[in-house]
C-alpha cells in the first residue's frame, strides 16, 4: 500500500523537530524522517511517549531526542527548540504537528473553555513553534517547515467550528510565513490529512466513525504512514519549487 521506494537517506546531515511526535501522525513522521537519515527531536508534553519513540529510533541507529514541549506556551517551545538545537547541533527540518480534537457543538453553545484550548493548542501552538524554529532554521543554513493543518481547515464542518477555525488559520499562518521565508532559505507548507486512524479518533463512537469512513471516496480512514510520506517529500529537496501552499492527504474526501 505504501510507498516502498528508498528515496531514502535524503535527509543525512539535517535535523528534524517533530510536534507531538509522541503518537499517530507525529510518531510516523518521525520514524519516516530517522529512516531517512534525519536526527529527530520528538516534542510532545506525553514526556513518556517521546521517551518512548526517541528509544525506538536510536534502537533503529537515528539520532534522536525527547523532549518536553507544551505547545500552548511559548516558553515551553522556546527552551524545546533551543534544546534540540544544542543536542542535535541545528536545526533544518520542522513538522508542527501537535493538535487536539474536540467534542461536537454548536457554536452558539459552545465551551469558552474548549474554544480556548482549541485555538491555543491547534493555532498558537503553530505560531510559537515558527516563531521559534525559523530563528533556528534560518541559523542552521535554511531547510523547510511543514504545518499539519486538516481537510477542516479548507472546509467547514458542523459542530467543529473551534477545531475548523484555528486548522483554516494554520493555513493562513503558513501563507503568510512562506512569502517572509521563501527567498531566505525556508519552504514553509502545509499538509491537509483527512480523517486518519490515530488516537485522536479513540473517543469517537462506531456509528460516528461509518459516517466518516463513507465520506472518503477510498471506502476507508487514512494512515499515519500515508501523511508522514506527502511530510517527508514536502520536506525534501524534491520539493524545491513547493512554498506556501497547501496539500491534501485525504482519500478523495475533499474531491465531493
Ligand atoms: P494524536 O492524538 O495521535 O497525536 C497528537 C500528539 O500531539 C500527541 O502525542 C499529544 O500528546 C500531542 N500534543 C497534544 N497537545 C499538545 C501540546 N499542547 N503540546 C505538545 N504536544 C501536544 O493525533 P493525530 O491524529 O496524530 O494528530 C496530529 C495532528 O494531525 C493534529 O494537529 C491533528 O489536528 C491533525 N489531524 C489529524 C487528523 C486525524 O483524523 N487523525 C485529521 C486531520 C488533521
Amino acid at each position: 500500500m505504501l510507498p516502498t521506494a528508498d528515496y531514502a537517506r535524503e535527509f543525512i546531515g539535517k535535523t528534524a523537530l517533530v510536534t507531538g511526535g509522541a503518537s499517530g501522525i507525529g510518531l510516523a513522521t518521525a520514524r519516516r524522517l530517522a529512516a531517512g537519515g534525519a536526527a529527530v527531536a520528538v516534542a510532545d508534553y506525553n514526556e513518556e511517549g517521546a521517551r518512548t519513540v526517541a528509544a525506538e529510533l536510536k534502537a533503529g541507529g537515528a539520532r534522536a531526542l525527547a523532549v518536553h514541549l507544551d505547545v500552548t506556551d511559548p516558553e515551553s517551545v522556546r527552551a524545546a527548540v533551543e534544546a534540540s538545537v544544542e543536542d542535535l547541533g541545528g536545526l533544518h527540518l520542522a513538522v508542527n504537528n501537535a493538535g487536539i480534537g474536540i467534542r461536537g457543538q454548536l457554536t452558539g453553545d459552545h465551551s469558552l473553555d474548549d474554544w480556548s484550548r482549541v485555538i491555543a493548542t491547534n493555532l498558537d501552538g503553530v505560531f510559537y513553534s515558527l516563531r521559534y524554529e525559523l530563528p533556528a532554521i534560518l541559523a542552521s543554513g535554511g531547510g523547510a517547515v511543514v504545518n499539519i493543518s486538516s481537510v477542516m481547515g479548507t472546509n467547514g464542518t458542523p459542530g467543529q467550528s473551534a477545531y475548523v477555525a484555528a486548522k483554516h488559520g494554520v493555513l493562513g499562518l503558513t501563507k503568510a510565513a512562506a512569502l517572509e521565508y521563501a527567498a531566505k532559505g525556508v519552504r514553509i507548507n502545509a499538509v491537509a490529512p483527512g480523517f486518519i486512524d490515530t488516537p485522536i479518533l479513540a473517543a469517537a463512537s462506531a456509528v460516528y466513525r461509518e459516517r466518516i469512513t463513507a465520506e472518503h471516496a477510498v471506502g476507508r480512514l487514512g494512515a499515519a504512514e500515508e501523511v508522514a510520506e506527502l511530510t517527508a517529500f514536502l520536506l525534501s529537496d524534491r520539493a524545491s519549487f513547493v512554498h506556501g501552499s497547501c496539500h491534501l492527504v485525504d482519500g478523495g474526501y475533499s474531491a465531493h
